[in-house]
This record gives C-alpha cells, sequence and structure tokens, in this order.
C-alpha cells in the first residue's frame, strides 16, 4: 500500500483527480466505485472543473457508489443519491442509466444486495475505487467487527458513525441502517484510492498503516490490495 502526503487539500484533490482522469482517458467506458462525504468533495469539485474545460467525459462512464442510509427518501437532502447529485453527477454529462447506488427503500434488502453485486459484475467490476475512512477505519459503512464482510449487505451503523454522522442531519433523525459494500466486494476493484484529512482520522490512518491487519479496523485490509494508496494531508499523516 502507498501513501502520499500533501501540503494543501488543493494538491491532494489535484492528485485524486489526476487518477481518475487517467482512468478516464485510457478506459472511457471505465467504471468507478465513488464515496460519499466530506473527503471526496474537494475531488468532486476538481472532476467537475476538468468535465467544465473539456478535458474528461464521462459519457461512457458507469459508477457505483459505496452505501446508501436506509428508509431515507431517496430526495431527502442527506441521502448519498442526493449529495452525489448535489456534488458530481448533475454538473457532468453521465447519463442517468450509467450511475448506481443502492435503493436504501428496497422492500427486500437481501435481493437489493444481491442484485447490485450482480450489476457490478455485469459492468465488468470496478477500475478505480474510491474511499474516505471513519474515525473508527471503516470502509463504506463495513464497522469495526469480528471477521471482515464479503459482499453487499444491510449493516447496523455503529455509535461512532451515528455520532460522526448526525451533524448533518439538523431536522431530522439520522438512520440506523444502510446498505454497504462489504470489505470483500470493495477489494475487488483494480485500483483503490482512499483519501483521509484532519486530525480527527490520524488514529484510524496509523492502525490502518501500522496496525494488525484485522476487522477490528476494516481499511488496515487495503495493505493486502496490490493497488492501494492512500492521500492524506498532514494532520491525518501526523501519527505515521
Ligand atoms: C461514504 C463512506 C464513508 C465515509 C467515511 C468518512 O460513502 O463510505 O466510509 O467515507 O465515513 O466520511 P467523511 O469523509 O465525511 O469524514
Amino acid at each position: 500500500m502507498e501513501i502520499k502526503i500533501f501540503e494543501t487539500e488543493e494538491a491532494l484533490a489535484n492528485y485524486a483527480a489526476d487518477l481518475f482522469e487517467e482512468t478516464i482517458l485510457r478506459k472511457p467506458d471505465c467504471v468507478l466505485g465513488l464515496a460519499t462525504g466530506a473527503s471526496p468533495e474537494p475531488t468532486y469539485a476538481e472532476l467537475v472543473r476538468r468535465y467544465t474545460q473539456g478535458r474528461i467525459s464521462f459519457a461512457q462512464v458507469t459508477t457505483f457508489n459505496l452505501d446508501e442510509y436506509c428508509g431515507l427518501p431517496r430526495d431527502d437532502k442527506n441521502s448519498y443519491y442526493s449529495f452525489m447529485q448535489a456534488h458530481l453527477f448533475s454538473h457532468i454529462d453521465i447519463p442517468a442509466d450509467h450511475i448506481h447506488i443502492e435503493n436504501g427503500n428496497a422492500e427486500d434488502y437481501e435481493e437489493e444486495a444481491k442484485a447490485y453485486d450482480a450489476q457490478i459484475l455485469a459492468s465488468g467490476g470496478i477500475d478505480l475505487q474510491l474511499l474516505g475512512i471513519g474515525t473508527n477505519g471503516h470502509i463504506g459503512f463495513n464497522e469495526p467487527a469480528d471477521a471482515f464482510t464479503e459482499h453487499t449487505f444491510r449493516i447496523k451503523l455503529s455509535d461512532s458513525t451515528i455520532a460522526a454522522n448526525s451533524r448533518y442531519f439538523t431536522d431530522s433523525k439520522i438512520p440506523e441502517y444502510a446498505l454497504t459494500m462489504g470489505v470483500a466486494g470493495i477489494m475487488m476493484a483494480k485500483k483503490i484510492v482512499l483519501i483521509a484529512t484532519g486530525s480527527k482520522k490520524a488514529q484510524a490512518i496509523k492502525d490502518t498503516a501500522s496496525g494488525p491487519i484485522s476487522p477490528r479496523c476494516p481499511a488496515s485490509v487495503l495493505r493486502l490490495h496490490r493497488d492501494a494508496v492512500l492521500l492524506l494531508d498532514r494532520e491525518a499523516a501526523s501519527l505515521l
């Protein structure tokens, strides 16, 4: 696993956007795995800029998001569908039917999860997977556990994730469950790039980079991936 440390948020976002640009130019019909949250926001802004400048097109790109809350209407301002529309999809030329996000309102979550994994497989698999990391070391919504998770499934969010993400739910209650790609599913991506910024992520990054490879810190599994890179700012890297 490679580690790169950047002096500014802009330099980090530019580097992450370069990885996306290279992937799209090399393979215009590539499959991208996407994350939500604060960490990827500057990268999405940079990708929108590059699209607007005519450097890249998403016309043939397919995307799969990592996760979605359960029981939140798709158009709720806190759904990950809304996040992706606001930060990326509504600004670029990706066709609506190329976008995939788990249906957090599915009647049968197991069926939804199976169908989601089947779609990823049928697309040829994810070429470039973007990740953030929770303060507890989660990737996607794969919370610390006794065993690594496998494919897409419904998870009960941990107290620390609920506490961390409650900041967005100013006038409603944060859902307790989410659908998430599993760790094994994430590890099937050909290339993985994880973004972490800020001192709140420092311990999780230390555990990821040098703790035991353990489901107690799900991101530590990335050390077993042949092409994974952590993009960090100085604060997130401060305990390395
Ligand atoms: C989001 C996701 C989560 C976040 C993580 C960090 O799709 O899968 O793992 O990446 O919770 O969130 P931020 O970037 O908001 O600190």
